[in-house]
């Protein structure tokens, strides 16, 4: 068979890569095992979730990007309940309350950290998506620019791929780059479109 040609791999959700994310939540009295800071790794919420009912309880979560070094422990959210265990202490993780938000805590160790407030919940069968307004978004300092701008691809964050972890790497272009001035293209990429350095 030639490359292109087609074969059917059954129906799933093969949309990929996707970003992978942890989100931290607390219920409402943070001291009591009910209430404290969990974490899970998430799209969208089951609604067996632990996390589900602390979102539900305050309507506040925090989505946390997912950094090489935090890869393990974002792992480790996705794979263990919070009803019984502090995955905040299992992971070695720090809770630092969230910009914004009255209750949440965001992961200290995550890169981006940002602060949702629920303002609709669609239920989808077994999930339910929560439509949040984002009210602060706090960086790791050392992303930021000598002017001031969020420099991301520093961060060596993570992506999901058809159930396996991958390091971002490669830059191939930037948004608008198919149609960019070549002076743009080398200054942005480093090299020229025929790959010479600059
Ligand atoms: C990569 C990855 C993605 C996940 N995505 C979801 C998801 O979208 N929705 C969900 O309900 N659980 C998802 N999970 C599973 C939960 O994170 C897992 O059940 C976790 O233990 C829930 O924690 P909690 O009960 O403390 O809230 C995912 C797990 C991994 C590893």
């Amino acid at each position: 068979m030639a490359k292109h040609d087609k074969v059917e791999v059954g129906i799933s959700t093969i949309l990929n890569p996707v970003p992978v994310v942890m989100v931290s939540s607390a219920g409402t009295d943070p001291e009591t095992e009910a209430g404290r800071p969990n974490i899970m790794t998430v799209i969208s919420v089951r609604k067996s979730r632990h996390s589900h009912k602390l979102i539900t309880e305050t309507g506040e979560f925090v989505v946390n990007l997912v950094s090489k070094s935090l890869c393990k422990a974002c792992d480790y959210c996705g794979v263990r309940g919070g009803e019984k265990e502090d995955k905040f202490k299992s992971c070695g993780l720090t809770p630092v309350k969230a910009k914004g938000l009255e209750y949440a805590y965001a992961i200290k160790e995550a890169p981006v950290s940002i602060s949702c407030k629920v303002k609709s919940v669609q239920e989808l069968g077994s999930h339910d998506m929560f439509i949040a307004e984002i009210v602060g978004v706090t960086a790791d300092s050392y992303l930021l620019d000598d002017n001031g701008k969020l420099c991301l691809d520093n961060a060596r964050l993570v992506a999901y791929n058809h159930g396996e972890y991958y390091l971002l790497g490669e830059k191939l272009g930037f948004f608008g780059y198919s149609v960019a001035p070549e002076e743009i293209i080398k200054k942005r990429m480093g090299k020229d479109t025929k790959g010479k350095k600059k």
